[in-house]
């Protein structure tokens, strides 16, 4: 603002503030005259419809109240910012009192981080106001993949059950969330060829109790021992240090569910995959990974085992 019209509504506000100060007092009465009988008590001469005014003084509360408001109002106007240009002499600013509400609720904030981040994540797993912050982070990091309350999607794993394909213990979360993972299952239509990828689905459906053609089963077993072994295990139970998954428990990562499950599984033999879970060591303190990592842990806990 310049400073011609910061002056300007310095010398307005302030000649609003003493005028109606200078009306208020230059026009009070002051003698009572209620208790003379009816017809003496003067009039003020106006007459509305008939209707007249008696000439008796304000009452005196009101009086003292808008005195007391006028005093505050200039008070208030020497304290904080509100006369044109004019910063007040506690030098006020919103920017000041935001930045100081900001800090005090980060102190606030890192003190609990410290204190849960000393706390073993199976222990802040039965920690419910640690739980709730946790839930937080992770609908606000992890719920665009994961679904809420973890519970994935095709291709991005449940976190809610108890099958991990990197292993479901706090640290391994920690790990999981901080590095990032990434599954490698590699493409094996060339060498098994069109046949050789349906014998070995029907293998795969015999380990899970779905219903399989017994010869394509028999023949896929043997492929499964010269190709699959080596990353998910020769019964086929996976290898978190691989990040394999488990073939045989009925829960599978790449299941779209507008298709069948035998094509989904075709699919992920003949054409392999590639599930990319990005790191979060950039984008979440360590305690907030922590704290996380209690909640996902927590997930786990208290669904009931499959
Ligand atoms: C180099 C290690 C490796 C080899 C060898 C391998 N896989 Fe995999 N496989 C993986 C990994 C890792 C994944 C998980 C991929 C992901 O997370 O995106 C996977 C995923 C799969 C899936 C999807 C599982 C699901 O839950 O949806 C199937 C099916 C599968 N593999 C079958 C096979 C078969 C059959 C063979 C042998 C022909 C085989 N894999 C060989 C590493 C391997
Ligand atoms: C961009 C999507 C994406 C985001 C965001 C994401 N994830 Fe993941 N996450 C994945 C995928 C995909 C996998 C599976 C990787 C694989 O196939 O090997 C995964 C795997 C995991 C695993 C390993 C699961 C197991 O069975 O071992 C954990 C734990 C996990 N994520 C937790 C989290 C948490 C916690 C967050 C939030 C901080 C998060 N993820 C954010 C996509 C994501």
């Amino acid at each position: 603002m310049s400073d011609f019209w910061s002056n300007w509504i310095i010398v307005l506000t302030l000649i609003v503030l003493v005028g109606s100060v200078w009306l208020l007092i230059a026009n009070r009465k002051t003698e009572v005259r209620g208790d003379l009988p009816e017809g003496e008590i003067p009039k003020t001469g106006h007459s509305y419809d008939g209707i007249e005014e008696y000439e008796n003084p304000l009452p005196a509360w009101w009086f003292w109240m808008f005195l007391s408001t006028a005093a505050f109002a200039l008070i208030y106007l020497i304290l904080y910012p509100g006369l044109g240009n004019y910063k007040g002499v506690l030098d006020w600013t919103q920017e000041k009192q935001w930045q100081q509400s900001v800090d005090t609720a980060g102190l606030e904030l890192d003190a609990k981080y410290a204190a849960y981040a000393a706390t073993p994540i199976d222990d802040l797993a039965a920690d419910p106001a640690a739980l709730r912050m946790g839930r937080r982070l992770f609908n606000n990091n992890c719920a665009v993949c994961h679904g809420v309350g973890g519970v994935g999607g095709n291709g991005f794993p449940n976190l809610s059950d108890h099958d991990w394909l990197y292993g479901g213990s706090g640290e391994a979360i920690v790990q999981s969330i901080t590095y990032g993972r990434q599954g490698v299952m590699p493409p094996w239509g060339a060498a098994l060829g069109d046949r050789g990828v349906e014998d070995m689905a029907d293998y795969l459906m015999s380990l899970n109790g779905q219903p399989f053609d017994a010869q394509r089963a028999a023949r896929g077993a043997g492929q499964y021992k010269l190709f699959c072994t080596g990353c998910h295990g020769a019964d086929g139970s996976g290898i978190q240090a691989l990040g394999a998954p488990n073939l045989r428990d009925r829960i599978w990562l790449y299941n779209q569910t507008d298709t069948p499950l035998l094509e989904n599984v075709r699919h992920s033999i003949r054409n392999g995959r590639n599930g990319n879970m990005p790191s979060h060591a950039d984008k979440l303190r360590p305690e907030k990974i922590h704290l996380i990592a209690a909640y996902v842990y927590s997930l786990s806990q208290t669904s009931r085992q499959r």
